[in-house]
């Protein structure tokens, strides 16, 4: 089953796709994290990508593309959450080929509708584990015991360095000149799914289990 979340920067895309690897075993495939991983590597892909994404902007659609036709292979058989990918139609034109190639197909879109002023504030606070990647908030998700990692203990946190008021305005810009296009793009195929991303995280998560309710019998096939 291959899900797709979209939204603006800062929407909860990947809130949401680390809540649905936990509960339902899907695997979240972040364009955004394999891009600061080649940053973090110092690869060619890396350095080519990283002022790039420090401006804001998008990376070029040949390089994503091939960065996800190689992990949709190493990710053969699981059930995937599309984070950050596709971007634009390009690359959504792109991805129905790369699945019609392996005989599969997209079951749904997802989208998390915000209003833009809200995204600065959710993205500024922002802050993750260093040790093992998980998410937080200064305001709307903080760690149970200040200054540690729920999840593993970790005491050490991270801010990306695209996560500044400047830069937000830049990825929101390349957003609805870019991204934007995906919503009439997949409206027309019926698989668009709206999801109030205003709600608090919980009442998110829930609206996202009622629509995957729809898809119950697609994911138990996969999972034989
Ligand atoms: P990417 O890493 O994909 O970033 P993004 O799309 O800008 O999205 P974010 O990760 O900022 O936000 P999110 O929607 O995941 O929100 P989150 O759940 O963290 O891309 C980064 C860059 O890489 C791009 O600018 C581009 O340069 C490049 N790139 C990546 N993919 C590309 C592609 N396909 N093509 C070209 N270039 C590409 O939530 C944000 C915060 O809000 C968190 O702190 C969270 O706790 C909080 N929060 C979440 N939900 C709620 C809620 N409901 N209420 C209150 N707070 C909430």
């Amino acid at each position: 089953m291959i899900l797709i979340l979209l939204g603006p920067p800062g929407a909860g895309k990947g809130t949401q796709a680390e809540r649905l690897e936990k509960r339902h075993g899907f695997r979240q495939v972040s364009t955004g994290d394999m891009l600061r991983a080649e940053v973090a590597g110092g690869s060619p892909i890396g350095r080519e990508a990283k002022a790039i994404m420090d401006r804001g902007e998008l990376v070029p659609d040949n390089v994503i593309i091939a960065m996800l036709d190689r992990r949709l292979a190493a990710e053969h058989g699981h059930d995937l959450i599309l984070d950050g990918f596709p971007r634009t139609v390009p690359q959504a034109e792109a991805l129905d080929r790369l699945l019609a190639e392996r005989g599969l197909a997209l079951s749904g879109v997802i989208v998390m509708e915000v209003d833009e002023e809200a995204l600065a504030e959710r993205i500024v606070g922002r802050f993750t584990c260093a040790t093992c990647g998980a998410s937080y908030h200064e305001r709307f998700r903080p760690t149970r015991a200040s200054g540690v990692c729920d999840r593993c203990g970790g005491r050490k946190f991270i801010r990306r360095a695209d996560d500044t008021r400047e830069t937000v305005l830049a990825r929101l810009a390349a957003y609805n000149a870019q991204t934007a296009p995906l919503l009439p793009y997949y409206r027309k195929t019926g698989k668009l799914h709206p999801v109030n991303g205003m709600a608090d995280i919980e009442e998110v998560a829930a609206a996202i289990e009622a629509i995957l309710a729809g898809f119950a019998a697609e994911l138990e096939l996969t999972r034989k």
